[in-house]
């Protein structure tokens, strides 16, 4: 018997946006249909993925690099995929993912400016052929997506930067949809969260549908 590959499922968007809350969602919609499952996230979803995130997370004294940035989410990522993803999917689970390397293209690339082919060329070393099946990217506005996150508690070190900051990554965020329609969702996260988890629905049965 062959054992089918899992699916990679990720979610995507900038602070606020509803990731967290409607991932749950998505992963009581799996085990309705007895779908197994790994629920996991980025950066982090590893002991040592945790430690990565909590550094890149805090406030430090010394300003963070650009690049130490990038290759710390690429560090976190490696052990990510040894020890979490590529396991899962082998194995024929779903991986239902909070953030991926999308992510790194919007926030290091689109938001901190860094180079989208390096970005690239970092991607294909750490993850070879892999990438999401299905992404549902979570759009906003951030003035609305801060103000959301800001009722949550302290900031950590990218919630504290500039509106403009945000703007352009959710701009990365819809460039990498449009460049990738096949694979990206993108689901209007201002509506009521009934609405946002009924269009999350249906990009949902629409991937399942391809997979069946
Ligand atoms: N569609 C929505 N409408 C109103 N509030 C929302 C909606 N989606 C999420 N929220 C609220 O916004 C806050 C941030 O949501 P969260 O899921 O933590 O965002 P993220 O994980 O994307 O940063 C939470 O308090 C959540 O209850
Ligand atoms: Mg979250």
């Amino acid at each position: 018997m062959t054992n089918k590959r899992g699916f990679f499922l990720t979610l995507e968007g900038a602070e606020g946006v509803g990731k967290s809350t409607n991932i749950e969602f998505i992963t009581q919609y799996l085990e309705q249909r007895g779908i197994d499952y790994v629920l996991t996230r980025e950066p982090g979803g590893t002991q040592l993925g945790e430690k990565i995130r909590e550094l890149l997370l805090a406030v430090h004294e010394e300003s963070m690099s650009e690049l130490t940035e990038l290759l710390l989410v690429f560090a976190a990522r490696a052990q990510h995929l040894d020890k979490i993803i590529e396991p899962a999917l082998a194995a024929g689970k779903w991986v239902v993912c909070d953030r991926f390397t999308d992510a790194t293209f919007a926030y290091q690339g689109a938001g901190r400016g860094l180079s989208m082919e390096t970005i690239g060329e970092l991607e294909s070393m750490v993850q070879g052929e892999l990438r999401p099946d299905l992404t549902l990217i979570l759009d906003l506005d951030p003035e609305i997506g801060m103000q959301r996150a800001s009722n949550r508690g302290e900031l950590d070190r990218f919630e504290r930067e500039q509106m403009s900051f945000f703007r352009h990554v959710r701009q990365g965020y819809l460039d990498i949809a449009q460049a990738e329609p096949e694979r990206c969702t993108v689901i209007d996260a201002a509506k009521s969260l009934k609405d946002v988890k009924l269009d999350l629905l249906a990009a949902l049965e629409q991937g399942l549908s391809k997979i069946t």
